[in-house]
């Protein structure tokens, strides 16, 4: 039996869910699924709405992973507001919602793991080397439980999506990968679970990153092609305005390389503390 929460059918068993997609499949539907660690927002949302364009019924999944969080990071802390959660997803006509136990997820034992290797050991890997094969492993799980047409994903985590579109090609994966467009607050700040971490003078200052962004943008309109002096300059913008930078990254969309030349399409990435909330965002440079 499904539970409702907040007017959302909620699975939370595996088996559930496969009973459920069997059903939708057997009556001709497509699904989507858009696997989330909760503490949904309108970033969220707007992946919830790009399912829709896909597919005709939308499963979400909340599930804080353990799996992809370092000893030292914000597991313990990470926002679990569950019944909101539901009550948006409800508002959204999200179909289902799978909300596992860590106990489901990783059953006593559970030694199998999912590594895709050069995407993830740069940038977001260098300071966090157990985080990638943390949500590879639990994203395949998902798409194995759901087995869904397509599978959403935000642009702003843009080195998890590239490393999840090789894992699904590798790996034979049927579900389709997709990627969607960052969310902004109205000012520009991506949409994160995290930013409930800033007080309102770091959300302030944390616009620096988009400004930098922009920036950058603008740079290479301009006419600047050096990957170093614009990294510089980022960087240099995030610092003044109070941010401990970890890393500015110029680099080739797909392979994820660093490029010393912005002369075919690049990606500026960007990871930044702002207190204790470490802000991830990117853009396309030359597009
Ligand atoms: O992007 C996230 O929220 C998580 O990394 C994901 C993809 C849901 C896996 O836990």
């Amino acid at each position: 039996m499904l539970e409702t929460i907040a007017g959302a059918q909620v699975a939370r068993t595996p088996a559930q869910v496969r009973a459920w997609t069997e059903k939708m499949r057997v009556a001709g539907k497509r699904i989507a699924l858009v696997p989330t660690m909760g503490a949904l927002h309108a970033g969220h949302m707007t992946l919830v709405a790009a399912a829709r364009h896909h597919a005709d019924v939308v499963i979400v999944t909340v599930f804080v992973n353990p799996l992809q969080f370092g000893p030292k990071e914000d597991f313990a802390a990470y926002p679990r507001p569950f019944d909101k959660d539901c009550a948006l997803c409800a508002q959204a006509g999200v179909e289902l919602i799978y909300a596992p136990t860590p106990q489901t997820m990783y059953p006593p034992g559970f030694q199998s793991h999912v590594e895709v290797e050069a995407l993830t050991q740069g940038l977001c890997g260098a300071a966090r080397p157990t985080h990638f094969r943390g949500v590879t492993t639990v994203v395949l799980k998902l798409l194995n439980i759901a087995m869904a047409d397509v599978a959403l994903f935000g642009e702003k985590d843009y080195q998890q999506l590239q490393a999840l579109k090789r894992m699904a090609l590798d790996l034979d994966h049927p579900t389709q990968v997709l990627g969607v467009a960052i969310a902004r607050e109205p000012d520009g700040l991506a949409m994160s679970s995290r930013n409930v971490y800033l007080t309102a003078a770091e959300r302030q200052a944390a616009l620096a990153i988009v400004r930098s962004l922009r920036a950058a943008q603008a740079a290479v309109r301009a006419g600047e092609r050096d990957a170093a002096q614009l990294a510089a300059a980022m960087a240099a913008a995030m610092t003044a305005a109070g941010g401990r930078v970890d890393y500015v990254a110029i680099v080739d969309p797909q392979s994820l390389q660093p490029v010393a030349t912005v002369a075919q399409p690049a990606r500026a990435i960007v990871a930044t503390w702002f207190g204790r909330a470490r802000l991830l965002d990117n853009a396309d440079l030359l597009p």
